[in-house]
């Protein structure tokens, strides 16, 4: 679907119709392209960098436990974390308990949360089997009155993000996307695979289509498998979504969001960040998690990034592996020289990376 325009670096992909501004309630979004939250990924440093790139209507935090947010547990509250740069903001929540769910959004509200999400969507047994996250999705009543008790809490936009059912036989979501549009939930977004096919098959852009057409009004944002401007291009034109989320191409490519945005305005987008620009870009994310970790647990949260920016930057594998092992600064800083003098393995340091697959949970989906 792409062509790279001749004499020029810049793709040209064909625009689908777009659909008007996205807005939360009375929140307009600044683009509708949308970081997907990415439990262990989607952090305040990792957000703060794809602000910087541009283009992101809105981010997300990783899910948090509600429960964990009324006991004010530490590593709760860092979650939920976030900097000027990191506007407009969400907060994912998860429980089963109403007035819990309530709770915890109210506190969410008092730090000053732009808009707060309900996770409907989680597979991991530990979370659905109790009634919270996909496990939502197996009882009408209780989930709407959940949903309904969180929206009447708070005074910011509460949204939604969902997969398309239990399973094949039990595809629910556009019966609970209208249900949630009447009792004032403000957008939903759905990934679409059921709980059943955790990350295997490929999204069902149909299933997607059929919760566009079940709502009136609320932004439905869709979701899964868009790795590509082209991709995003095909989620608009099939499904007719407002906005589309977008979880771990960001990972690999972090400027897909401005990407996005660029070609949404011009009908083309310049290349992801070169060798070099990625390079900047980790040490940029480094400082972050320093700034508020401290050098020994900031190092461990960045080699979980580092692996997916050296797999897109086309470091060399062994490379790679020694980056997972690095313990200390100095170590880090003689390895990142290493990787700066070698630059990518086909030796292209300022020309376009070619996109790489993110890999996701392997194993029953149950167990991840
Ligand atoms: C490692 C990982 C962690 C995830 N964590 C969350 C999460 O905390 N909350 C959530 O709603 N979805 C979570 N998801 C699902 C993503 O938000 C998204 O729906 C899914 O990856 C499909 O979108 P993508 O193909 O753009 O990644 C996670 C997915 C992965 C791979």
């Amino acid at each position: 679907m792409g062509s790279v325009s001749p004499g020029s670096l810049a793709t040209s992909v064909p625009r689908p119709e777009f659909r008007g501004p996205v807005r939360y309630g009375a929140l307009p979004l600044p683009s509708r392209y949308l970081l997907s939250p990415l439990a262990g990924y989607t952090t305040l440093p990792f957000r703060r960098i794809v602000r910087r790139l541009g283009g992101v209507g809105l981010a997300t935090t990783d899910l948090v436990n509600a429960r964990a947010l009324l006991t004010r547990n530490e590593r709760t509250l860092q979650m939920v974390e976030t900097h000027p740069e990191d506007r407009p903001f969400a907060v994912q929540i998860f429980g089963s308990e109403p007035e819990i769910m309530a709770d915890a959004a109210r506190f969410l509200v008092e730090l000053g949360v732009d808009t707060i999400d309900i996770n409907m969507g989680c597979p991991v047994n530990r979370i659905a089997g109790a009634g919270a996250g996909a496990g939502m999705m197996c009882n009408t009543s209780s989930t709407l009155h959940l949903a309904q008790t969180v929206v009447d809490a708070v005074s910011v936009p509460v949204t939604i993000k969902m997969r398309l059912g239990w399973d094949a036989s039990t595809l629910t979501a556009p019966f609970f996307a209208r249900e949630f549009e009447k009792i004032g939930v403000a957008a939903v977004a759905i990934h679409g695979r059921t709980r059943e096919q955790g990350f295997s098959g490929s999204v069902s852009l149909p299933g997607i289509r059929a919760v566009v057409e079940a709502v009136e009004r609320i932004p439905i944002v869709g979701n899964g498998d868009v790795r590509s401007v082209a991709d995003a291009a095909r989620m608009i034109q099939e499904t007719g979504c407002h906005a589309v989320s977008i979880g771990r191409a960001a990972l690999a490519n972090p400027w897909i969001f401005r990407q996005l945005a660029e070609w949404e305005a011009t009908g083309q987008y310049a290349p992801a960040g070169t060798f070099d620009e990625r390079l900047s870009l980790m040490m940029y994310q480094y400082s972050f998690l320093e700034e508020r970790f401290g050098c020994e647990r900031g190092l461990v949260l960045f080699r979980k990034m580092a692996h997916w920016y050296l797999k897109g930057m086309r470091v060399r594998k062994k490379l790679r592996g020694e980056f997972q092992s690095v313990c200390t600064l100095q170590e880090m800083t003689a390895l990142m020289d290493q990787i700066r003098d070698e630059g990518p393995v086909d030796g292209n340091r300022t020309g376009v990376l070619s996109d790489v697959e993110v890999a996701v949970p392997r194993g029953p989906v149950a167990q991840w």
